[in-house]
């Protein structure tokens, strides 16, 4: 369905961001239809350039990133039209003119207006949105991740941007959100009668969630370091996964009511401070090793200087709540893991007495594995007879609901959904402030708490699934880590 012609400002228009995601997805759109006339989408950015250089830009770009199959000349050109460019810089009023100029003064249509830069000039454009009066009522504002390195700076960003435009006017991306079968998670939970009454501690004994990475630092040094896997990984992506895994049913689809039941999910996590930080939390950092068949250096090698950056993280985190009291969550992420993989897995809990003696084999707890990369799918592992006269033998089996052969249809990339929710003004797949600073309420402590220890993180070999006292974390308590297929 086309949506209502719209204007996308992209500051940061010639960054990676927009290179590799936003202008692919916008092309997208478009190939689907759904950008009516007469939709724009301008890059800003400090450099000058022409209209036509950042055309030619815009075609390498989607090129680049769209499979050759989803190349259409045609649909390009038309795209193409649509775009223009104007050099702005962010810290002086070089260029805001022009660009009040480019946007013209439609106050009917969505003005959306992309941050695709640094937190640290959110200040700077937005004041100068306000001073050149570029914000209506159908203005909107889009940041990404990072929302602060602490708790303080995501309140002093929040607080910021909040002078300029009102909460429903601003829409934080998790690009996570966005990913199909993260919307399918809430499907599965919401759509059926089947799982709902045994999501809970009286039937599910743990939950999992692996975000996997193999690739390393990928030319973003300067921001990674900074940040660690914690901050990069856990504070959005994994928390949000968590929220949707653990949140009580909300009553809509309601973008508030959504937001109110993953809040109080955070707002129910245990706090891990420096008394058990150590029991419950492990950093890793990747040494030289291989991966995808290729030797590859080791992050302090990539990084070129000494740094105590986690790569890796696991927590064994507790939501303390009447569903979730004593079932843990583990929680990990790393780069340079044995393999790109990202699911949730929630194991349920065993049976509680078997009447098949030993010879049928042992009897596997029921698992549900909602993956999200590399391909999508879920699957239900569950115990069947093996067929044949053998006698009883029991067989532990998945029910396969692998998108990929469920359904022709194409998945479409997380920012394609996230850009056009912004159009529709739908804030479901948003973070609202209170979120964000719920998680970070949750995240300061443990941050706090390792860098106390002064200790460094512990190594492990690139290509591997992270340090050993990963596995120590769940083995402990008598559970694996689900090893992804
Ligand atoms: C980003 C992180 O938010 O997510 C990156 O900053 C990470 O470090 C990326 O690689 C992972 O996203 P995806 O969609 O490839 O899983």
């Amino acid at each position: 369905i086309p949506v209502d012609p719209f204007d996308c400002i992209v500051f940061g228009g010639t960054g990676d961001l927009a290179e590799r995601k936003l202008i692919p997805a916008l092309y997208q759109r478009q190939r689907d239809g759904q950008l009516s006339e007469p939709t724009r989408i301008i890059g800003a950015s400090r450099s000058p350039m022409s209209n036509d250089d950042y055309r030619k830009f815009a075609e390498s770009a989607i090129k680049e990133f769209v499979k050759p199959s989803e190349f259409d000349q045609k649909q390009v050109d038309q795209f193409l039209a649509r775009v223009s460019y104007v050099a702005v810089d962010a810290t002086s009023d070089n260029g805001w003119e022009e660009l009040k100029t480019e946007i013209g003064n439609d106050t009917k249509r969505v003005r959306a207006f992309y941050l695709a830069v640094s937190p640290s000039l959110f200040a700077d454009i937005s004041s100068r949105l306000k001073s050149y009066k570029l914000v209506h009522d159908h203005t909107r504002i889009i940041v990404e991740k990072p929302i602060g390195r602490d708790l303080q700076s995501a309140i002093a960003l929040n607080d910021t941007i909040g002078h300029v435009f009102h909460e429903q006017q601003i829409f934080r991306i998790d690009h996570y959100l966005g990913k199909e079968t993260v919307q399918n998670l809430m499907a599965l939970r919401f759509a059926n009668a089947l799982y709902e009454p045994l999501w809970n501690s009286a039937h599910i004994d743990h939950v999992q969630i692996t975000v996997a990475e193999s690739v390393g630092l990928e030319n973003r040094a300067g921001y990674y370091d900074t940040a660690g896997a914690l901050r990069d990984m856990v504070q959005n992506h994994i928390m949000q996964l968590l929220c949707l895994v653990a949140m009580e049913p909300p009553a809509s689809m309601d973008a508030d009511a959504v937001r109110d039941e993953k809040l109080k999910v955070l707002r129910s996590l245990s706090p891990i401070t420096s008394k058990n930080a150590e029991e419950l939390t492990v950093r890793g950092q990747y040494r030289a090793g291989a991966s995808s068949g290729g030797a590859v250096k080791g992050y302090i090698q990539e990084l070129e200087h000494p740094s105590n950056t986690e790569t890796f993280v696991a927590i064994k985190a507790e939501i303390a709540n009447w569903r979730w009291a004593g079932v843990p969550f583990y929680l990990r992420t790393g780069k340079r893991l044995a393999s790109r993989a990202s699911e949730i897995v929630v194991s349920f809990k065993p049976i509680p007495h078997s009447i098949f003696g030993d010879s049928a084999g042992r009897v596997v707890a029921n698992q549900l594995v909602i993956r999200l990369q590399p391909d999508e799918g879920v699957k239900q592992w569950m115990m069947i007879k093996d067929p044949g006269p053998g006698g009883m033998r029991l067989r532990h089996v998945p029910l396969d609901m692998t998108f990929a052969e469920s359904f022709t249809a194409r998945s479409p990339d997380a920012y394609e959904r996230l850009i056009m929710d912004v159009v529709r003004g739908n804030q479901t797949l948003f973070m609202r402030r209170d979120e964000v600073v719920a998680a970070w309420q949750w995240v300061d402590p443990i941050l706090k708490a390792w860098a106390e220890t002064e200790q460094p993180p512990a190594g492990y070999t690139a290509g591997t699934w992270g340090p050993s006292a990963a596995i120590a974390l769940i083995e402990r308590d008598n559970r694996t880590w689900h090893e992804p297929e």
